[in-house]
């Protein structure tokens, strides 16, 4: 039995940046161009008290060929797409969309003061199902699980956004883990809350590329010799070989996510907001959105195979 544990293999640095109507928030994964950690595009995290910093929000625009999940830990945000539906994010709530053959949508913040805080990860779909129709749900905080970790390693919870935790006896999935809607790229995505010098372990599938991001506080990853810090507000990507992963929190405490999804090793070809395989179906995106395809109620098209 493989019992080895990963440790951290780099760091991608998150970097001020600004998007939507000038949205403040920092940027780690696709951060450059091409800075991917296969399935995983773009992980943004927004934090601020300052309105000024998140006012102007998310106006329309549009997206094909991955999904994306918000995750909200402060503050409350509305989206609304070109089919009309509405959704309101609050705490601790998440939406996961996807964009599929495409959406066109805002993201609006539902407050003019107060903290915003939160990440959207943009995941990527495999070709086969780039095409598929937009989907999405809005999961409330209470649908979330959230398991307190025992004691004996020093407290903490750990919230199950997606993948299965297995403390002591109990196992928890999360809300997206439903048989009639499988995910290819099997995502994990927990939030864990550690009190100072708390340990959590955790199993990662063979071969599944992962990451971890500390918001508030720092971390180590590993123990003994092969311990590395992972600082504050950067995605520590952790080494491809081993079977699970150690974190022990640092002296303040710390709040991080893990994320973890099996890769698709495809071609990836982003235009902003539209990202597909090849040159040729990013300028049918392009064509698609100008002329009113990429939304039209139409039945979606055949998704074809890719060599
Ligand atoms: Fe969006």
């Amino acid at each position: 039995m493989n019992t080895q544990a990963r440790t951290l293999a780099r760091l991608i640095h998150s970097v001020e940046t600004s998007d939507g109507a000038g949205v403040k928030l920092r940027r780690s994964i696709g951060s450059q161009r091409g800075l991917y950690l296969d399935p995983f595009l773009m992980l943004d995290e927004f934090g601020t008290e300052n309105p000024d910093d998140y006012i102007a929000g998310f106006p329309p625009h549009p997206h094909r060929g991955f999904e994306t999940v918000t995750y909200m830990l402060d503050g409350r945000m509305q989206h609304q797409d070109h089919l009309g539906n509405v959704g309101d994010l609050g705490p601790g709530g998440v939406q996961w969309m996807t964009a599929g053959r495409g959406v066109v949508h805002s993201e609006m913040p539902l407050q003019e003061s107060g903290r915003m805080r939160g990440f959207q990860l943009w995941l990527n779909l495999p070709a086969k199902e780039k095409m598929k129709p937009a989907w999405y749900r809005d999961i409330g905080a209470t649908e979330i699980p959230s398991i307190g970790l025992p004691a004996a390693s020093g407290g903490g919870t750990v919230k199950v956004i997606s993948g299965t935790v297995t403390v002591g006896e109990l196992s928890l999935s999360g809300p997206m883990n439903t048989p009639e809607r499988p995910l290819s790229t099997d995502p994990l995505y927990l939030d864990l809350h550690l009190p100072a010098g708390a340990r959590f372990e955790h199993a990662l599938p063979a071969g599944h590329a992962a990451f971890a991001y500390a918001y508030e506080g720092e971390a180590k990853i590993g123990e003994g010799d092969a311990a590395r810090a992972l600082p504050h507000q950067s995605a520590g990507v952790l080494t491809d070989d081993g079977d699970h992963v150690v974190f022990t929190a640092g002296a303040e405490g710390a709040r991080l996510i893990l994320v973890a999804g099996k890769p698709l090793r495809e071609p990836i070809v982003q235009y902003g907001p539209f990202v597909m395989n090849t040159r040729e179906e990013i300028e049918q995106a392009i064509r698609d959105y100008q002329s009113g395809e990429l939304v039209s109620a139409q039945a979606p098209r055949e998704s074809r195979p890719h060599a």
